[in-house]
């Protein structure tokens, strides 16, 4: 038994569904343990994209279970659709997906209410991706919340949800907000229960029966560390903790039985929605949308781009423990002649080797940059370490170094082949 959690050591989309698809074949269960469907995952098999939001990326490999843990919240009939979706690219859920009975729920309310508080920031919003994430897990912990169980349980989802419904459509009036019908979602959510009631079970129970039949299991990371309710550039982050913490929680999984952490990085930085972003560099921006990459996999936004940060990933390598690295998108970096890395933060002539906690204080911090040469050579056709480039590796050992961790896996491509094994 070998029990790994896979994080995003960046903003999120660091390449973590790509990672948890080729790191599957060594696993039996891949579960994820917190965030909703503001996740976006893509994974290229054969050509064909895939786009996962709520679904564990290991449902991708045939025979392998998947399970979506109790600290995630659930928009059921987006569930519903990503199981249909999926289905029709003959990805089938039969035996092989299992839904925590007590993962919370997200309704059009949570939704509409994370719109209209966006509305009312102005130009201080945080940038959400409007999947109601906010309001759901605050609905969890002020205890006010909808779980799966209930959901299932007919007679008391009509009778709490027409609480719930009255309430939050007082709060959408005095945003000036349309109300929201309670029969039109009792109708949509009594009829996504239906759908998933055969997936819906006991997962902690189910997880600790699978490792004492000696099962590997992955827990597959959402967002990224500076997303971290704790731990990310708060207030714009997300609601949960996308720190490996949040792996045991999110699971019923104790800490004593996981036995290592991977963080994805990217071999530059990218984030999505509003914040700080120390590195961000209009020129990388510029020319990876140019090349067509970049741009969400949930909203498409056009996400904001900077220079590798390795104050960030040094940070992300304290809060989650991380062993082993995974970079991924290296190929993204194959035209450039120079290559900055940022080694630390300077305001004024102080200096910061850490990632301030005020928000204030790091917005004004300027990246100090080291230099390396690039290696003007396409990446994308390597499969072995000795392939790519001298400077390449270079590059690679001194992120993964300055970082302090243990480059495992470099990622020069999309899709499953193009993945380097150290
Ligand atoms: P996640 O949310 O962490 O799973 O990451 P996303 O899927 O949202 O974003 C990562 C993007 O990078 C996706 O479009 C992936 O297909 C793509 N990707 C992952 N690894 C590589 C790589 O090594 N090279 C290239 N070119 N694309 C990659
Ligand atoms: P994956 O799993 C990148 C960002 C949003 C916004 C902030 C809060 O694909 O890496 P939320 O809707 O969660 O309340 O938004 O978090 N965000 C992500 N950015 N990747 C994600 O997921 C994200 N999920 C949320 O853009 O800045
Ligand atoms: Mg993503």
């Amino acid at each position: 038994m070998s029990n790994t959690i896979l994080v995003g050591a960046q903003w999120g989309d660091e390449g973590k569904g790509k990672i948890i698809d080729v790191l599957t074949e060594g696993a039996d269960i891949v579960v994820r343990t917190q965030g909703g469907n503001n996740a976006g995952h893509t994974v290229f098999i054969g050509g064909q994209k895939y786009v996962l939001h709520l679904i564990p990326s290991g449902i991708l490999r045939r025979g392998k279970s998947c399970v979506i843990g109790n600290g995630v919240v659930i928009d059921p009939v987006s569930l519903v659709e990503e199981i249909d979706g999926l289905s029709k690219l003959n990805v089938k859920m039969n035996e092989n997906l299992f839904i925590s009975e007590t993962a919370h729920l997200v309704f059009p309310y949570h939704r509409e209410l994370d719109e209209q508080r966006e509305l009312l920031k102005g130009e201080h919003k945080l940038g959400t991706t409007k999947r109601g994430i906010g309001p759901a897990y605050g609905d969890k912990a002020a205890r006010t919340g909808l779980r799966m169980i209930d959901l299932i349980n007919p007679e008391r989802f009509e009778a709490v949800l027409k609480l719930k419904i009255r309430e939050n459509n007082e709060v959408l009036k005095a945003f000036g907000a349309k109300a929201i019908s309670f029969s039109r979602v009792h109708a949509a959510y009594r009829a996504a229960g239906d759908r998933l009631k055969p997936f819906v079970t006991n997962t902690v129970v189910l997880l600790d029966k699978a490792m004492r039949r000696g099962a590997n299991i992955l827990f597959e990371g959402a967002q990224g560390t500076f997303l971290d309710i704790d731990h990310g550039t708060y207030p714009f982050v997300t609601s949960s903790n996308t720190t490996s913490g949040g792996a045991c929680t999110g699971s019923g999984v104790a800490p004593n039985r996981m036995d290592r952490v991977v963080g994805v990085m990217k071999a530059y930085t990218t984030r999505v929605g509003e914040g700080p972003l120390p590195t961000e560099n209009a020129e990388i921006a510029d020319m990876l949308h140019a090349m067509g990459r970049e741009f969400g996999a949930t909203t498409g936004r056009a996400r904001r781009c900077g220079w590798f940060d390795s104050v960030a990933t040094r940070h992300a390598t304290m809060v989650n423990g991380i062993d082993e690295l995974a970079v991924t998108n290296l190929d993204g970096l194959d035209s450039l002649e120079t290559i900055k890395v940022c080694i630390g933060y300077r305001i004024g002539s102080k200096r910061y080797e850490y990632v301030p906690n005020d928000i204030e204080t790091l917005t004004k911090c300027a990246p100090i940059y080291a230099e390396f040469p690039g290696w003007l050579t396409e990446t994308h056709k390597a499969r072995e370490w000795k392939k790519l480039p001298v400077k390449a590796r270079a590059y690679l050992k001194a992120i993964a170094e300055l970082t302090g961790a243990k480059l495992a896996i470099a990622s020069v491509g999309p899709s499953r082949e193009q993945t380097i094994f150290l």
